[in-house]
């Protein structure tokens, strides 16, 4: 090894020793006969020291270094007179006695410090950076951290990591594909795995009846903070289990992973079925940090000539509490924000209850102190308290007044990082109906199986079927969903005509796992964690870029190599595909 030590190790005990230490330069300050550095590796900070008065020529040199140099120094370890209690190596200093350049360095673009003025796109230019900065290198290390103790955990229980292919034929999750094409199998085209669904569900035909992988997906989708095109999940499957056997190995597996490497005890997640969560909170990923549940009003309020809630579906509100002393001001950019096009809601209603005791309302002209007084009781809100309440059509109103919820409990300080809220959502239902191509799709994937009980609604009211089917989320972001799979043929033949395939497309598709099931399929059942997001909920951040060491921006470019990028003519050619040009 160049080094004998780390940046980040020296203390008081090791006084008196020489020492050699690489690093970059972070910076240097020049105080009159004296020349400090700091010096940085992955593992800290430690200050390196050269005095012009013992040795002019190593002092000099050291004043010639520039930010980021990659320097080797050799000295002694000294107690410093000036501690620096912020810094774990803060107690010492090395008196330097030679230095070796190892690499100069070009000025860097931005600050490698914790706080940089480099802004994002530059970050990202520059990535390598960027990872030299301690809030990047803390964001991969419990990614780490996060990994191995999932290795350990499933490994410990039995499950066997296995390698599924990238290149394969594609599956259909939801989103695009990106494809890959073939240049032996011209006009043909390989999809980069969205998961390895089906794969793993060979693998338990196959006798492997734990898998896991910690795997990379691609999605061609839109991007947002929690999506990326490439991403990793923890996926796994089991055979001969039913949906308890699943919910109970991954919730202990999540909790195992708060234990270790939050120290965090998560007591037993509670279920809630998907249609209390968005009868609730107008949502299947509901944030639960926080109560604050949806109250229905219909009956309450209409037929008082009040045309917005006599016209409406549904009349939904929530009560903030404490919060009756918001301003106008506070009330009008309520409204505004509930207005806005991504929101979708025509205006808000609101009434105060005051500390007194009376209600003051936006509707007093409609609505008598009685029947204020009854919509506080309906709330079971308490003087002090706020009642915000929409109006309109069902669907857009509960998702408007998610958006409310959650912009209340991040006004109120209800959304707190460190404290984590983690449940089930279980009792999908399997088959959404779309409007615009008048057929059922799936709505967690089409091997979902329907619950046992369901089946028979199957042909007679298919909406109504629930599935199998089970989501984790955490403080407001779905991490994890799964189901029990289909296993006998004859159900995931009825399942692909349901969804409007022909027996050929269904060959032609999935006609692989279909012979497969005719040789002996174990029942089983799996799951897939986000495991960004699961980082980054860790790491109490909302973007899982910054728990990614190369990630994309959010149009799906990597600005450092700068990909997607153009092939050469020699390229197409082979690929037979015509130029763009
Ligand atoms: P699903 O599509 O729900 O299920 O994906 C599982 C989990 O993966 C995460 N996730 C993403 N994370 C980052 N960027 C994305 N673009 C992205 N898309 C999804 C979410 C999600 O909960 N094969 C099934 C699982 C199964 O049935 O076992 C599947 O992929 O956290």
């Amino acid at each position: 090894m160049l080094r004998t030590h780390t940046c980040g190790e020296l203390s008081i005990k090791h006084i008196n020793t020489t020492v050699t230490l690489c690093g970059w330069v972070q910076k240097s300050r020049d105080l009159g006969g004296m020349t400090f550095i700091d010096l940085r590796d992955r593992y800290g900070i430690t200050q390196l020291v050269f005095n012009i008065e013992t040795n002019k020529t190593l002092c000099e040199q050291a004043r010639q270094l520039g930010r980021e140099f990659v320097i080797k120094a050799t000295g002694k370890v000294t107690e410093r007179s000036n501690k620096n209690t912020k810094i774990p190596t803060g107690e010492i200093e090395i008196i330097v006695d030679s230095i070796d350049i190892l690499t100069p360095a070009s000025n860097p673009p931005f600050t490698i410090e914790d706080n940089t003025d480099g802004g994002d796109e530059l970050r990202m230019k520059y990535r390598y950076l960027d990872l030299r900065r301690s809030p990047v290198r803390e964001a991969l290390e419990l990614r780490h951290k996060l990994a191995m103790a999932t290795r350990n955990y499933l490994a410990g229980i039995g499950f066997l990591e296995v390698e599924t292919p990238v290149l394969i034929k594609s599956t259909p999750e939801g989103a695009r594909d990106f494809v890959v094409p073939s240049r032996m199998n011209l006009g043909t085209f390989y999809a980069l795995p969205q998961s390895p669904q089906t794969f793993k569900q060979l693998l338990m035909v196959g006798g492997f009846d734990k898998y896991f992988q910690i795997v990379k997906c691609f999605r061609d989708e839109d991007l947002r903070a929690d999506r990326q095109p490439e991403f990793t999940q923890i996926d796994c499957e089991m055979s001969f289990v039913e949906r308890e056997d699943i919910l109970r190995t991954f919730e202990g597996m999540i909790r195992n992973l708060f234990k270790t490497v939050k120290g965090i005890d998560i007591p037993e997640l509670p279920r809630i079925t998907y249609a209390d969560a968005i009868k609730y909170y107008g949502s299947d990923k509901p944030d639960t940090r926080f109560e604050m549940k949806f109250v229905e009003l219909t009956n309450l309020v209409k037929g008082k000539n009040f045309k917005v809630f006599d016209s409406a579906e549904l009349i939904v509100g929530i009560c903030a509490k404490g919060c009756a002393e918001y301003t106008r001001k506070q009330l009008d950019e309520l409204t505004e924000f509930v207005k806005r096009p991504q929101i979708g809601a025509s205006g808000l209603i609101y009434a105060r209850y005051q500390n007194d005791g009376t209600i003051k309302s936006s509707v007093d002209k409609f609505f008598s102190t009685d029947e204020l007084k009854k919509w506080t009781e309906a709330f079971a809100a308490q003087p002090g308290d706020l009642l915000l309440i929409l109006a309109g059509e069902q669907n857009k109103i509960r998702k408007a007044l998610n958006e409310l919820r959650l912009e209340m409990g991040e006004r109120m300080g209800l959304r707190d990082k460190n404290k984590f809220s983690c449940l089930w959502i279980v009792d999908f239902p399997l088959l959404e109906w779309n409007e615009e191509q008048q057929r059922w799709f799936a709505m967690h994937h089409p091997f979902t199986s329907p619950n046992p009980n369901d089946i028979s609604l199957l042909d007679t009211n298919p909406g109504k079927v629930c599935a199998n089917a089970y989501d984790m989320v955490i403080n407001g972001v779905e991490v994890g969903g799964g189901s029990i799979r289909i296993h006998n043929k004859e159900l995931q033949k009825k399942i692909f005509s349901k969804l409007g395939f022909t027996d050929e497309e269904a060959h032609e598709q999935f006609g692989f796992l279909m012979t497969a099931f005719e040789y002996g399929a174990p029942p089983h059942g799996g799951i897939a964690f986000g495991f960004d997001r699961l980082c980054s909920l860790f790491g109490g951040v909302e973007s899982i870029r910054d728990f990614i060491a190369f990630p994309k921006n959010n149009s799906g470019r990597d600005v450092m190599i700068d990909a997607p990028s153009k092939i050469n003519e020699v390229q197409l050619k082979e690929l037979n595909i015509k130029s763009l040009l």
